[in-house]
């Protein structure tokens, strides 16, 4: 699996100042507002695990699973979700943990139904950024990276369903997809 990376752009150290670092401005901004902070499955899973014990301040924890409609290269903009919050939005401040904001189609819908759900405040929190691909406006309040425009996976980024579970981020070998 190591094998397939062509650079780390990202070390596990690298990743956990980063996240040291967020956690506190997090804590700073939404200390004694008890927000609900929201994994977007699967990508943001470990950053969400490694940047809630950063936060030093009481919160709660949801998780959402959202996913484009369209062919796979592609995606058409539909976002539609798989696995809902099992909370309530409401009046709370929330935060959305994402591995990476890509297009931004996917989290410029999420806000746009937690907004419509009326929470008092939406904040984001990325640890990567790729501008350079937005298609719609959606503008990150923490960012960890920002990414040039490359096949990354790792720390949660997948490639077809794996590199997931390494601890670094890396941008895979081109050889690798072109197989494919
Ligand atoms: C990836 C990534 C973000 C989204 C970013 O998720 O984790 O959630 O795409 O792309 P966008 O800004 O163009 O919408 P994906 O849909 O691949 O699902 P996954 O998290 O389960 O891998
Ligand atoms: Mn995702
Ligand atoms: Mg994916």
């Amino acid at each position: 699996m190591n094998n397939d990376i062509k650079e780390i752009l990202y070390s596990q150290q690298e990743i956990e100042e980063i996240t040291a670092k967020l956690g506190k401005q997090i804590t700073t901004d939404l200390k004694d507002k008890n927000p609900l902070v929201i994994c977007v499955l699967k990508g943001a899973v470990l950053f969400m695990a490694d940047i809630v014990r950063q936060i030093d301040t009481y919160c709660e924890l949801d998780f959402m699973d959202v996913s484009s409609y369209g062919d796979a290269t592609e995606s058409s903009g539909e976002v539609k979700i798989v696995k809902d919050l099992d909370v309530s939005v409401k009046s709370r401040h929330v935060l959305i943990v994402e591995d990476i904001i890509d297009t931004g189609r996917t989290l410029e819908r999420l806000v746009e139904l937690l907004k419509h759900r009326q929470a008092a405040s939406v904040k984001i929190c990325t640890l990567l950024d790729k501008p350079e691909r937005r298609v719609k406006s959606v503008v990150p309040d923490y960012v960890g990276f920002e990414v040039p425009n490359e096949f990354v996976v790792g720390y949660g980024l997948d490639y077809t369903g794996h590199y997931r579970n390494l601890p670094y981020v890396g941008i895979l070998k081109p050889e690798v997809y072109e197989n494919n």
